[in-house]
């Protein structure tokens, strides 16, 4: 008994567990073992004599007073590489306002910034506000010159810090942990299809975004390494202060520093250089069932029968490799898919999407027509000796489409036209690309390209590896827009990201495992890419790999119905979990978590709006809007939705209670979502109990939340009327805002035909009014409910519902039109 316990229990770890062999660790890659433990020492100087300053710092297009600044350190003669393609357009250049030089230093001013650059020992410091906030370091300063590629080491300090952030992607707590020699292994930034990750390590996955953010009282500032090689970083965290380390493996030392001063300003001067996403059409914010094996057209179908027969709202079904013919993309199942259009007229009849898989290799089989044109073309990426770079992929033998090459860009985005792409519709609303990091089967090299692989231009793979994935969604999205025209917004799924992916595609947390630890870990792996501009992003509802408990399942639903990208999915072969397998015990709060996403659609278009305006994320860690309560810095088991919402993840089984922290101070209360009384003050952690039937959803004191009443589609619930629940503050007022436009088009970008209101209750009015001047103010909006909470003199929330205003007139007979404000009277 004892023995066969504990082959099952090796069993279970084997089988969900990174593979270490495949997967190098600091020791096995001499770019990590070699630099890490490199001596403190000065290695350069800096000669003053004659130096000149050029005027770049680099402008926030949000604040320009606080300041974007550069930093590049090159040698004489430099042959590194630079990136392109993860900034979206030049940054503004704006002048300097001093510059003063002295035989020591030489000091740089701009508005309430300061840059000194020191000579010896070398560094470059920055202040804010005369306070030290970033410190590149000079000792651990080294430019490399090996054989085929130029490695390079910096330290980088934040005195002021008490955490660090960013470095995405990893499956690890939101606030970087400290690695050290004996230790945890550096951070490793690279794309790579990490096969079973593992919680809270600090490996290389899917995503790479070189961004790092120190955070303390009154100060957050921040850096973004400009290149796209492999990197790893070292981080060490002080009492006070922390500083990162790192080794990059090519390219050029760039720098953009971010002098903040604060969470929300650093986010918008880091997405203010790398862009930000457009709106995604809203049907991409609905509820997306996905599996890895829905077998043919009539599954298909059947699957969106059964969701609409047992009432859970879907905007999407999705379909994986097998759509296509021997998995060669752009073509179909001719068997098992044999009338796609009809399969797509019968989605469409039902206000319903599909979405499917296309990968970045092409099966090595003449008659293939993309393996011929791009073959013939000298599209695909090359060995050094020149030959077509070959490995394997899903089909076999494959060949990978080299991005870099305009013309083969150009190439793969004209695959997505109706003309070229078969049997395609607009109900084929967006395209899934896998697999980007360039993924392969080689495991002799991490299951992905070897850096010995060339693009365009002789430019080796090593100098632009976490970025091909960027390349790929830049081709499909300028494809996706070709195809329409430029009417309707695309919508694309990525696995690689990288800085700059945000402007083309949504992502998602890749390959997870069905075990509690990764529903919160979906929240750490997501507030992360939202601090980094890359907002649309999501996890595998359920877990890809091994079977959910119904517990689990229930469980993961409720939370990733707040995180942006809403989609369950699951590995081939793995049973079938759509909601509606279950008995209705399961079902019931599955359906409630989708319900409730559908109810707050209002809330996350209005965000995903207003993050084109600013840049700022759509999920929020706590630290973001309570930046100075130290006891919030850690905390990424709960996110806040907006503003206004505060989620915990509950990510336990059999648990009564969670333990979750309210901020906000003990004047500020949070009155539950479910509108059923409950509430606590931003007192700080809390016991809070929990049944089975839903997760802890709590309205901010002083918010307005637009909601809809749920449908079985965002489309069904386009006219809908709005319900405004306002939760009054201690002088009775509320306020919030609410976006409205035609959901699918660029027309809110093109000709401004949108509207987008502030919404303030007083007392009992309620008014709605335009933000901008220059709009159409094309939507009529309707508001059907208020509800107000106030809370009376013993602290008792009071509720009450209006359909009506003060002269019985019904609420929603009275429309928002035009330009002139909504004045709702309700007592
Ligand atoms: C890997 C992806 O991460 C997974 O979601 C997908 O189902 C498989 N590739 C098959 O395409």
């Amino acid at each position: 008994m004892v023995y066969k316990l504990f082959f099952l229990l090796l069993v279970i770890s084997s089988v969900y567990a990174a593979d270490h062999e495949v997967y190098r660790n600091c020791s096995r890659v001499d770019l990590c073992s070699q630099n890490r433990e490199l001596e403190r020492q000065e290695r350069y100087k800096v000669i003053l004599e004659g130096a000149v300053f050029a005027q770049e710092w680099q402008a926030s297009g949000y604040k320009p007073q606080t300041a974007v600044k550069t930093v590049q350190i090159e040698e004489t003669n430099s042959s590194r590489y630079h990136i392109n393609d993860a900034l979206d357009g030049e940054p503004t250049v704006v002048n300097f306002d001093d510059v003063q030089l002295s035989l020591t230093s030489a000091e740089i001013y701009l508005g309430n910034n300061k840059a000194v650059v020191n000579v010896s020992p070398f560094s470059i410091t920055f202040y804010t506000d005369d306070v030290l906030t970033v410190v590149v370091e000079g000792d651990r300063l080294t430019l490399q010159k090996e054989e085929l590629h130029t490695p390079f080491t910096f330290g980088v300090s934040f005195p002021q810090a008490l955490h660090l952030y960013g470095l995405h992607e990893h499956a690890d707590h939101l606030a970087l942990q400290t690695t050290a020699p004996g230790g945890v292994d550096p951070y490793r930034v690279k794309t790579i299809d990490l096969n079973n990750y593992e919680l809270y390590s600090t490996m290389a996955m899917y995503g790479a975004i070189p961004v790092i953010y120190g955070h303390g009282f009154n100060s957050t500032s921040g850096l973004f390494l400009h290149n796209a090689a492999e990197l790893w970083v070292e981080i060490t965290n002080n009492e006070v202060g922390a500083d990162a380390f790192f080794m990059a493996d090519s390219g050029a030392l760039d720098l953009f520093i971010f002098l903040g001063p604060s969470p929300v300003d650093v986010v918008r001067q880091y997405t203010s250089l790398t862009g930000v996403a457009h709106l995604p059409p809203i049907w991409t914010l609905g509820y997306h069932q996905c599996r890895w094996g829905y077998a043919d057209q009539q599954d298909v179908q059947t699957v969106i029968a059964e969701m609409d027969a047992n009432d859970f709202p879907i905007d999407a079904i999705w379909l994986d490799i097998q759509h296509t013919q021997e998995m060669k993309f752009f073509t179909w199942n001719s068997e098992n898919f044999s009338d796609p259009v009809s399969m797509l007229q019968n989605l469409s009849s039902t206000n319903r999407y599909l979405v499917v898989l296309s990968d970045c290799h092409f099966k090595k089989q003449e008659g293939y027509f993309v393996y011929d044109e791009s073959l013939a073309n000298d599209y695909f990426m090359k060995n050094l000796d020149g030959t077509v770079y070959e490995d394997e992929g899903w089909p076999g033998p494959s060949s990978w489409m080299d991005y870099l090459n305009p013309e083969a860009q150009e190439y793969y985005s004209s695959l997505y036209l109706y003309e070229n792409w078969n049997d395609t519709t607009p109900t084929l609303g967006g395209v899934w690309n896998d697999m980007n990091e360039g993924a392969t089967f080689n495991f002799t090299n991490e299951r992905t390209f070897p850096y010995d692989v060339y693009h365009y231009g002789g430019v080796s793979n090593r100098d632009i590896h976490n970025m091909y994935g960027l390349l790929q969604v830049k081709a499909t999205h300028k494809g996706l827009i070709d195809r329409d025209n430029g009417t309707l917004r695309p919508f694309i799924l990525t696995r690689a990201h990288f800085a700059g992916s945000q402007r083309y595609a949504a992502f998602w947390t890749g390959d997870n495992t069905a075990q509690f630890g990764f529903i919160s870990i979906s929240f750490s792996m997501c507030l992360n890419a939202n601090l980094l501009g890359t907002v649309f992003c999501g996890a595998d509802i359920g877990g890809f790999f091994d079977e959910p408990t119904e517990e689990l399942l229930q469980r993961f639903f409720q939370a990733g119905a707040w995180l942006p990208f809403f989609r369950e999915h699951s590995n081939l072969g793995s049973e079938r979990r759509e909601p509606y397998v279950f008995s209705e015990e399961v079902q019931g709060p599955i359906r409630d978590a989708m319900k409730m996403r559908y109810e707050h659609l209002p809330v996350w278009y209005t965000l995903f709006y207003e993050h084109t305006r600013t840049g700022d994320p759509v999920i929020r860690p706590l630290l973001y809007h309570y930046p100075d309560d130290s006891d919030v810095f850690e905390i990424d088991d709960q996110l806040i939705l907006g503003r206004d919402i505060l989620v915990k993840a509950v990510d336990e089984a059999g648990v009564e209670s969670v333990r979750m922290y309210f901020p906000g101070g003990e004047d500020l209360m949070w009155y539950s979502a479910y509108l059923d009384d409950t509430f606590y003050p931003g007192t700080g952690w809390i016991d809070v109990p929990v049944t089975i039937d839903r997760i802890p959803v709590y309205y901010r004191q002083g918010g307005i939340v637009p909601t809809k009443v749920p449908e079985a589609s965002t489309t069904a619930m386009k006219d809908g009327f709005y319900v405004l629940t306002c939760v009054l503050d201690n002088n009775h007022t509320a306020t919030g805002t609410l976006y409205v436009d035609d959901t699918l088009s660029f027309e809110y970008k093109d000709s401004q035909k949108y509207s987008y209101l502030s919404l303030e209750a007083l007392e009992y009015d309620v008014v709605l009014s335009p933000i901008d001047d220059s709009e159409d103010e094309d939507f009529d909006i309707f508001v059907g409910v208020i509800v107000t909470i106030t809370f009376d003199d013993d602290g008792k929330p009071v509720k009450r519902i209006y359909t009506h205003d003060v002269d019985g007139v019904p609420l929603v007979e009275k429309k928002f039109q035009g330009k002139e404000p909504l004045v709702i009277k309700l007592k």
